[in-house]
């Protein structure tokens, strides 16, 4: 079975069972400033967890591009990754953890569908605490979906508990929705490897059990005293990383054996003139964190030393290290590289296509910049080692100002010569210099900086306004490129070719300031991409299956497609003050704003 007819299935599984198929979102999430990326695919949906009406209805399915840095060491292995697809059904307020149970069991088990052998899988449950009781009811549900398969299902054997760390997801940001889950896993029969520990279990990190899917029942939100409290509406949310179940389905050694990475792979063998079997860790890095970079700059994400694009220039770099490491005299091809990813996800992902151009320039130009400084960086390194026999953390930090290596790379090589290097004593040279700090958004990746509250839906209240108002004092060429909101402030990137003017500034804050004054309503309807167009709301159409959109109109002065969370009236936002306006990249300029 091919990737694309997993993909295929899940869906139609679904479809179904009544569900809706919505669009994957960017990986860059709108609107939401708890995290960095989208790292499950609940995350665009945490408003209509929270109880807001989804535009496609209460039954959902989609795969989800989603990229998480934190097993980014672990990449290399047979089944870690940094970006990946998540294969994932949703109810919001209806079903609950009978049939997102008996529906996960039959989708992996039926013949119809996966056809795995259900003596191959294990299943965890929330073992209770304080804050939820044990989950007996989906014990008792998994014991009853075994036995129709003739499998006696006992805790202990079959059944496991864990606590809140293993088994409770949620939520994405300090605050939000969240609840106890159930994962299932597959026993993939390779030996216990005792470097994890002396007992193998179902969540040991071995890789003797797979985790491959995860059912979620929401009906908690976490407040932001701590507390946990019953959600009105109950939900499931379930995520099943489309990598691992394809490389159980094809049988292979690992993820990067199967059709999501060999056809990458076999071109880097090429464009290296080296093979796979002979730096295996080498060429599944390159393959994984290439295909997230190139996903990454499809969603806007450009190379620079803070947040997004930190993580961004990292992986790229790594990646560049890699290829280092498999041939040495061959640095300038990666960009090449991209070009099968590109044609491999296209047609699934029309992002890569439009932005072909535009993910070769980023790569051949980060490329450049960092072979041209990589090979001086490492003389370097080599020439400390020998010295002093060791790196301080002044010195990874020099390392990081004058050659750009990133403090992981550094790390990496010394790691390789077992020598330690002082975080803190980077970190303090780091803050020393007034950067922004990796750290900070290491910090913001993990968990939020803010959570998801009033200030934000004011502030993102009044990112519909700005972007009105840009339209009317700039002209219809105004469109947005993005947003990023902090308790703090709001940034706003949107195109225009030139400078504002002060005077233009002037204009558009006073705009703004007049419809807060106006107390304007905001209303949302669902409505068909169709009539939305007809309506004149701005907004992104693309998205191959979200036939339904809910457009958010205040007043009669602004009508965008969006997916809140927004006030009811512009008079809740407070003072707007636009504080900076600056260039972001050729044709795109971004406007950093308070409200007070
Ligand atoms: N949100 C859940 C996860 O990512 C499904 O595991």
């Amino acid at each position: 079975m091919t990737a694309q007819e997993l993909r295929n299935k899940f869906l139609d599984f679904f479809k179904s069972k009544g569900h809706v198929v919505i669009p994957s979102a960017s990986l860059v999430p709108e609107n939401d400033p708890t995290v960095l990326f989208t790292t499950a695919g609940m995350h665009p949906l945490v408003p209509f967890l929270l109880g807001q009406p989804h535009p496609a209805g209460n039954r959902l399915v989609n795969f989800q591009k989603c990229l998480r840095t934190d097993d980014i060491d672990e990449v290399g292995d047979s089944r870690h990754n940094t970006f990946f697809e998540m294969l994932g059904n949703w109810s919001l307020g209806d079903y609950f953890k009978k049939e997102a149970i008996e529906w996960s069991f039959e989708f992996l088990t039926s013949k119809d569908w996966l056809g795995l052998d259900p003596n191959l899988l294990f299943v965890s449950v929330f073992e209770g605490d304080k804050d939820a009781p044990r989950d007996d009811e989906s014990i008792a549900i998994w014991r009853e979906v075994f036995k129709k398969s003739g499998i006696d299902a006992e805790i202990g054997e079959r059944i496991f508990m864990y606590p809140k760390k293993k088994n409770w997801w949620g939520p994405a940001g300090l605050t939000g929705p969240c609840g106890p889950c159930s994962e299932m896993f597959y026993f993939t029969g390779i030996e216990h490897d005792p470097r994890y520990g002396e007992i193998c279990h179902i969540n040991c990190d071995c890789g003797r059990y797979l985790e491959i899917w995860n059912d979620v029942f929401m009906e908690y939100e976490k407040k932001p005293d701590g507390s946990f409290e019953p959600l009105e509406q109950k939900n499931v949310d379930t995520g099943m990383g489309l990598e691992r179940i394809t490389h159980i389905l094809q049988k292979t050694a690992s993820i990067y054996e199967t059709d999501l990475f060999w056809p990458i792979i076999q071109k880097a063998e090429e464009l290296l003139g080296k093979l796979y079997q002979d730096n295996i860790h080498s060429f599944r890095i390159v393959a994984d964190h290439l295909r997230a970079s190139v996903f990454l700059i499809a969603d806007g994400v450009s190379p620079s030393n803070i947040e997004r694009g930190y993580i961004l220039r990292r992986l790229i770099r790594r990646a560049i290290r890699h290829w280092y490491n498999i041939n040495i005299s061959l640095s300038g091809l990666i960009a090449e590289l991209a070009k099968t990813i590109i044609d491999q996800y296209g047609h699934i992902y029309p992002a890569l296509n439009d932005k072909r151009d535009r993910i070769w320039l980023e790569l051949t130009q980060e490329s450049e910049k960092f072979s041209k400084t990589i090979g001086r960086g490492i003389k370097e390194f080599d020439r400390m080692i020998e010295r002093q026999k060791s790196i301080s953390g002044i010195d990874a930090f020099n390392l990081y100002q004058t050659y750009g290596f990133p403090l992981e790379m550094t790390m990496e090589l010394a790691r390789e010569k077992n020598i330690a290097i002082n975080k803190n004593e980077f970190s303090n040279e780091f803050k020393k210099h007034q950067e922004l700090s990796r750290a900070g958004s290491e910090q913001k990746f993990k968990g939020g900086l803010a959570d998801h509250s009033e200030i934000t839906a004011r502030y993102h209240t009044a990112t519909h306004l700005l972007h009105q108002a840009l339209r009317d004092v700039l002209g219809h060429h105004v469109f947005q490129k993005g947003s990023n909101i902090t308790a703090e402030r709001m940034r706003f990137d949107f195109s225009h070719p030139q400078k504002m003017t002060l005077e233009e500034i002037k204009k558009t804050e006073d705009a703004v300031n007049e419809k807060i004054k106006e107390n304007l309503n905001v209303r949302s309807e669902v409505k068909t991409i169709n009539e939305a167009k007809e309506l004149g709301a701005i907004g992104l159409f693309e998205g191959k299956y979200g036939e339904n959109v809910s457009v958010y109109s205040i007043g009669d002065y602004s009508k965008e497609i969006c997916g809140g969370p927004h006030i009811k009236y512009t008079g809740e936002i407070g003072k707007f003050r636009i504080i900076k306006e600056e260039a972001v990249s050729a044709g795109v300029r971004r406007i950093k704003a308070v409200i007070e």
